[in-house]
């Protein structure tokens, strides 16, 4: 039965559709939209330098070994870890794994589809020629008004599932492999022009500065433990998407040499874009703090006031959303392919499975609108204006609460100023996904291959002859890794 299930999904055409694939996983929203918000609201530099150890010490060895088990077993993560878990002999627990990550990206494509929805809807946006000379403020404005109206959010969102599972109801092969071949380098290119452009920006030293200088002060526990996160969910690791990948993965080629390229592509994308959108948003005096509406609001003034912005523009949104694509895909493979190894067919399974993560998206399409105010896990902190003190023992806590109710509550006076952050349902699952599956997820495969498969039996997988590399990996993913992993979830209690 287990064996008829092995490669039935189809196999890449070669070592170099494998990067390409796995590349079009890593490289989405995470890169262009989500890194540089979040290093913005965790203060720039030193989130960036956490941000790439994680990538070193966490992400990379755990890429290697995801790649390996999808390979070694060419079956969905779920079916893959439940056969590993068998075969080495290690506690059952180890086939949740592939649950957890299937669960994983339910909840990662419920709101990555919102968010790419965006995306979508700024193509037209900027083809228009509706943000043509725009400011900063005309740009927050536009930005706000599309986040009040939930119809038309869910309209995109809906367009943007519907897309996606066009493509992965056809399988992988037919178009995907194709498309990427062109669309991966248009998007280096047009980023290219986005770097040039910027560089002519007054705010793009401020910018670099924000980024690269590394000012240890700003560094909190959480905003570790988003590093971490993102270090994960940025790489598409720790819910078996390159696990699904590596399982279509030709041959006996060296991993190593392989997923350096998805690492290092994945990173300069990310860094890029950073460079970008911090150059033009001290340019206009944006804040860099001001979250997911960041890249939106930011890149529609650099082409709205570059020559030939409209056309660039067009451009820009429509390889965002493919980039968002290419990476969808890979978040709903690892479940996909499971139903079809139960015998459903792959449009019913597609059918099913983007069904409910379109319908768990509306809480977030409805996260930036009409239940803005519902938060979850909010903390109501007291500032003493007149000592200038931070109560550090908070106030009060809600495990759930009406954000509007406690702002009735807690007044602000002349001597005491109430500080009350909250999760809207968007953010709740973001953060359950990125900070705290991805990461587990991540700790799991690291014990699994470091630690219940023989030395032997990995490195047959690896197939690599640079002894000292393989040495150096099995102890970094044996030890590094997971201490690393633990500690910031230690930490990030403390949170609580
Ligand atoms: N890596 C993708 C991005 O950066 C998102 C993703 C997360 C894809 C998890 C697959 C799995 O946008």
């Amino acid at each position: 039965m287990s064996d008829q299930k092995r490669g039935m999904h189809g196999i890449w055409a070669g070592r170099w559709t494998f990067i390409l694939a796995a590349t079009g996983s890593a490289v989405g929203l995470g890169n262009l939209w989500k890194f540089p918000y979040i290093t913005g609201e965790n203060g720039g530099g030193a989130f960036v330098l956490v941000y790439l150890a994680c990538i070193l010490l966490a992400g990379m060895p755990v890429m290697l070994a995801e790649v390996l088990l999808g390979r070694k077993k060419r079956m969905s993560p779920i079916n893959t870890m439940a056969a590993m878990t068998d075969e080495t002999g290690a506690p059952g627990f180890f086939r949740g794994i592939g649950w957890m990550g299937a669960l994983s990206g339910f909840f990662i494509l419920s709101f990555y589809s919102v968010i790419a929805g965006w995306a979508l809807l700024y193509v037209g946006k900027i083809a228009s020629g509706a943000m043509v000379g725009v400011d900063a403020d005309g740009s927050g404005a536009a930005f706000g008004a599309m986040l009040a109206d939930p119809v038309g959010l869910t309209i995109w969102h809906t367009l943007f599932m519907f897309l996606t599972g066009a493509v992965i109801a056809r399988g992988v092969n037919k178009g995907l492999e194709a498309s990427l071949k062109v669309l991966m380098p248009v998007l280096f290119i047009l980023m290219l022009i986005l770097f040039g452009y910027s560089l002519t920006t007054p705010g793009f030293m401020q910018g670099f500065h924000f980024l690269f200088d590394f000012d240890f002060s700003k560094l909190t526990t959480e905003s570790i433990v988003v590093a971490l996160g993102h270090s994960f969910f940025t790489l598409s690791l720790g819910m078996g998407a390159i696990m699904a990948y590596g399982a279509y993965m030709p041959g006996k080629q060296s991993l190593g040499r392989t997923i350096i390229w998805v690492g290092a592509l994945d990173t300069i994308v990310a860094l890029v874009a950073g460079m970008i959108i911090f150059a033009i948003v001290f340019s206009n005096g944006l804040e860099p703090s001001s979250g997911p509406g960041l890249m939106f609001v930011s890149l529609p003034i650099a082409f709205g006031s570059m020559p030939g912005g409209i056309f660039f523009g067009t451009v820009f949104f429509i390889l965002v959303s493919i980039a968002a694509l290419s990476s969808a895909l890979s978040i709903a493979e690892p479940a996909v392919a499971w139903a079809v190894e139960k015998g459903i067919s792959r449009l019913v399974s597609t059918i099913v499975i983007f069904g409910v993560a379109w319908f768990i998206g509306l809480g977030s399409v409805l996260s930036f609108n009409d239940w803005a105010n519902y938060q979850a896990f909010v903390f109501v902190s007291e500032m003493d204006l007149v000592s200038g003190a931070e109560d550090k023992i908070h106030t009060a806590f809600h495990l759930f609460a009406n954000v509007d109710v406690l702002k009735a509550e807690y007044v602000n006076t002349a001597a005491v100023s109430y500080h009350i952050v909250g999760k809207t349902f968007f953010d709740s699952l973001d953060f359950l996904t990125s900070n705290i599956m991805l990461p587990l997820g991540g700790l799991c495969i690291a014990i699994f291959v470091g630690w219940f498969m023989s030395s032997d039996m990995v490195k047959k997988e690896v197939n690599t002859k640079n002894e000292a590399l393989f040495t150096v990996w099995r102890f970094v993913l044996r030890f590094v890794s997971p201490v690393a992993i633990l500690l910031i979830f230690i930490n990030g209690l403390g949170l609580l």
